[in-house]
């Protein structure tokens, strides 16, 4: 099939018609609109005033060719090699995991809790969208970031290169019993994660598009324990954290009050409080440390 005009009208048209076995109307409008920002520059307002406008035949190959990419199934943030987060572009790949919304959300909380936190840990940091968000809304803190991928720490590190943020990015497997010991000398203020979550009998129910795409070492928890990596975090949080810091975790809602659960019965913390997201889901942990 071919898009049969340059009008970007038809572009929309060829992009639905393409598109509608893999996405529905509003997810295929949201997508043309990522790709016009992208290749030509074009805001929602400005594709909704154009619509009888003429692409140039270069950038229709581009719209185009992009297309073909999606109709294979590929997210749309691995085509354009970008996604945005908390306001900022974000260069991602398919060694990092594409940064959801939910995880703006738990962003946006920590941003407006610690104004005056001097210093954060991020645990699992994929693309960096956590560290580097916070040290946009936080310059004067000290960020740091961990994770076990080295080819997501080159994309973390050229992301945090692109918003001129200073992270200390540190290549470690939170897995590891020593690895907090081994990561730092000194204690932070605020502990982050969002790790991997998804348990394995969820394999099924999944989307075939985060499942043939996005890394499985950033979806999933393996073996028996479905919380190992909550408590690694929280075990290392005696040495790490200081007394009065925050720990903020993104959860599974399915294993949300086991989560709660060990972090209470670590007798680390005073106040540990389970916090839904805008759709209602309980998806975020909050402790502060005694
Ligand atoms: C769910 S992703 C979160 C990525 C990013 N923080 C975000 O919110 O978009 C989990 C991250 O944990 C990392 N990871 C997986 N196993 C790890 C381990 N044993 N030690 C350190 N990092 C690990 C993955 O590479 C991945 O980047």
């Amino acid at each position: 099939m071919r898009i049969a005009s340059n009008k970007l009208i038809d572009c929309i048209r060829f992009y639905h018609a393409e598109l509608s076995n893999i996405y529905d109307k509003n997810e295929i409008e949201a997508i043309f609109y990522l790709v016009a920002d992208h290749f030509l520059g074009f805001e929602r307002t400005k594709v909704q005033t154009n619509l009888q406008s003429n692409i140039n035949q270069s950038d229709l190959i581009k719209l185009y060719q992009c297309c073909s990419k999606l109709k294979k199934q590929i997210p749309v943030q691995y085509v354009l090699e970008s996604a945005w987060f908390y306001g900022l572009k974000f260069l991602v790949s398919p060694q990092v995991l594409i940064p959801r919304p939910e995880t703006e959300e738990l962003v946006d909380l920590i941003v407006k809790e610690n104004q005056d936190s001097v210093s954060f840990l991020d645990f699992g940091t994929g693309s960096g969208c956590i560290p580097i968000s916070i040290k946009k809304q936080i310059p004067s803190a000290q960020v740091f970031a961990i994770d076990l991928s080295g080819e997501a720490l080159l994309i973390a590190e050229k992301n945090a290169a692109n918003h001129f943020t200073e992270i200390v990015f540190v290549n470690a497997d939170i897995l590891m019993d020593d690895f907090s010991i081994k990561l730092l000398n000194k204690q932070v203020q605020i502990v982050i994660s969002n790790p991997p979550y998804i348990m394995s009998n969820e394999k099924n129910q999944m989307s075939q598009l985060v499942l043939k795409n996005e890394p499985h070492l950033a979806l999933f928890v393996e073996g028996e324990d479905d919380i190992l990596f909550y408590k690694k975090i929280i075990n290392a949080c005696e040495h790490i954290l200081v007394s009065g810091g925050k720990l903020y975790f993104e959860l599974n809602p399915l294993t949300a009050n086991l989560v709660k659960l060990y972090t209470i019965q670590s007798q680390l913390f005073l106040e540990v409080k389970l916090l839904n997201d805008m759709s209602g889901k309980t998806r975020f942990l909050k402790a502060i440390k005694k």
